[in-house]
C-alpha cells in the first residue's frame, strides 16, 4: 500500500496469479442432496422398533432444513422414499406414508413462515389420493417461497424418472411437436421431475452405505459425494457443515484439468 507505484507494478508482474479464493477450494454448494439412510439400524441398535428410527429421522430432517436455511443453501433435496422401498413389509410402508402426512400437518405452516419453497420429485400416480393432495397442497402453499428450495424425493427412482422423460420425448416426437434430431441433453433435462432445478453439487449419504440406490442418476453426473457413517437420526448441522467443508476442499474438474487457473 505504501509501496512506490513502480515497485508495486513490478510485484504484480512477477507474482503468480492469485488463487480464485483464499481457501483454495470451491464455492459453497448451491444444491446439497441427501440420501437419508440408517433409521432402521439406529433403532435396532437401541432395541427399539424400526418405526421409532423413522420418527427420529423426521426430527433429523427438521434440524437439517433449519441448518440449510441458516447456512443459506439455495437447494436441499432429500431422498425420503424410493421406488424400491415398496418392497418393505406393508406395515413399514404404511408408517413411512403416515410420517409424510404427519410432517406436513405439523410443519407446513412453519416452512411457509420460513419462506421455504417445497417441491416433490417422484411418481405421484401410485400414491394414495390423500398423499397426492398433501404434496399438491404443500407445493401450492409454498409456491411463493423465495428462500430455501426444499425438494423431497418421494416414491422417487432415477431410472423410473428417466423412463418417464423418454416417454414424454417420444410422445412429443410422435405428435410432431419435436423433431427427433432436436433431442439433446437440454430436451431430456426439461422433461425430468427436476426440470428447472440445478444439478446437485454435493450428494451426502449417511449410514456408511457406499451406493447411490437409484438417486438422481442423471443429475448427479458431476456431483461430489460424501459418505458418512453417521446414521440419519443422528445427523445435525455439524455433520452437514463437515460435509460442506469436505466438498469445499475438492478439486472439481468436470473432465478438464482443473487447478487454480
Ligand atoms: C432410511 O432408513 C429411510 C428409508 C429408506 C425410507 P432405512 O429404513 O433404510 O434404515 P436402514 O438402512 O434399514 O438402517
Ligand atoms: C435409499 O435407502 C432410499 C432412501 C433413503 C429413501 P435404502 O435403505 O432404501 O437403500 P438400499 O436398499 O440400502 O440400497
Ligand atoms: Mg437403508
Amino acid at each position: 500500500m505504501d509501496m512506490p507505484i513502480e515497485a508495486a507494478s513490478d510485484a504484480a508482474v512477477l507474482s503468480p496469479p492469485a488463487p480464485a479464493q483464499e481457501t483454495g477450494g470451491v464455492d459453497a454448494p448451491a444444491h446439497v442432496a441427501i440420501i437419508m439412510d440408517g433409521n432402521g439400524r439406529w433403532a435396532e441398535r437401541r432395541g427399539l422398533p424400526r418405526a421409532e428410527g423413522h420418527r427420529r429421522g423426521v426430527e433429523a430432517l427438521r434440524r437439517t432444513v433449519r441448518a440449510a436455511i441458516e447456512l443459506n443453501l439455495r437447494y436441499l433435496t432429500v431422498y425420503s422414499f424410493s421406488s424400491e422401498n415398496w418392497r418393505r413389509p406393508a406395515a413399514e410402508v404404511f408408517q413411512l406414508m403416515n410420517l409424510l402426512r404427519l410432517f406436513f400437518r405439523s410443519d407446513l405452516a412453519d416452512l411457509q413462515r420460513n419462506n421455504v419453497r417445497v417441491r416433490f420429485i417422484g411418481a405421484r400416480e401410485d400414491l394414495a389420493s390423500d398423499i397426492r393432495s398433501i404434496l399438491e397442497e404443500a407445493e401450492r402453499r409454498t409456491a411463493g417461497g423465495t428462500g430455501l428450495n426444499l425438494v423431497i424425493a418421494f416414491n422417487y427412482g432415477g431410472r423410473q424418472e428417466l423412463v418417464r422423460a423418454a416417454r414424454a420425448l417420444a410422445l412429443d416426437v410422435a405428435a410432431g411437436r419435436l423433431p427427433a434430431d432436436a433431442i439433446d441433453q437440454a430436451a431430456l433435462d426439461a422433461r425430468l421431475d427436476t426440470a428447472g432445478i440445478p444439478d446437485p453439487d454435493l450428494v451426502i449419504r449417511t449410514s456408511g452405505e457406499l451406493r447411490v440406490s437409484n438417486f438422481l442418476l442423471w443429475q448427479a453426473a458431476y456431483a461430489e459425494f460424501v459418505f458418512t457413517p453417521v446414521l440419519w437420526p443422528d445427523f445435525d448441522r455439524a455433520t452437514l457443515e463437515a460435509a460442506i467443508a469436505d466438498f469445499r476442499g475438492r478439486d472439481r474438474r468436470f473432465g478438464g484439468l482443473g487447478g487454480a487457473g
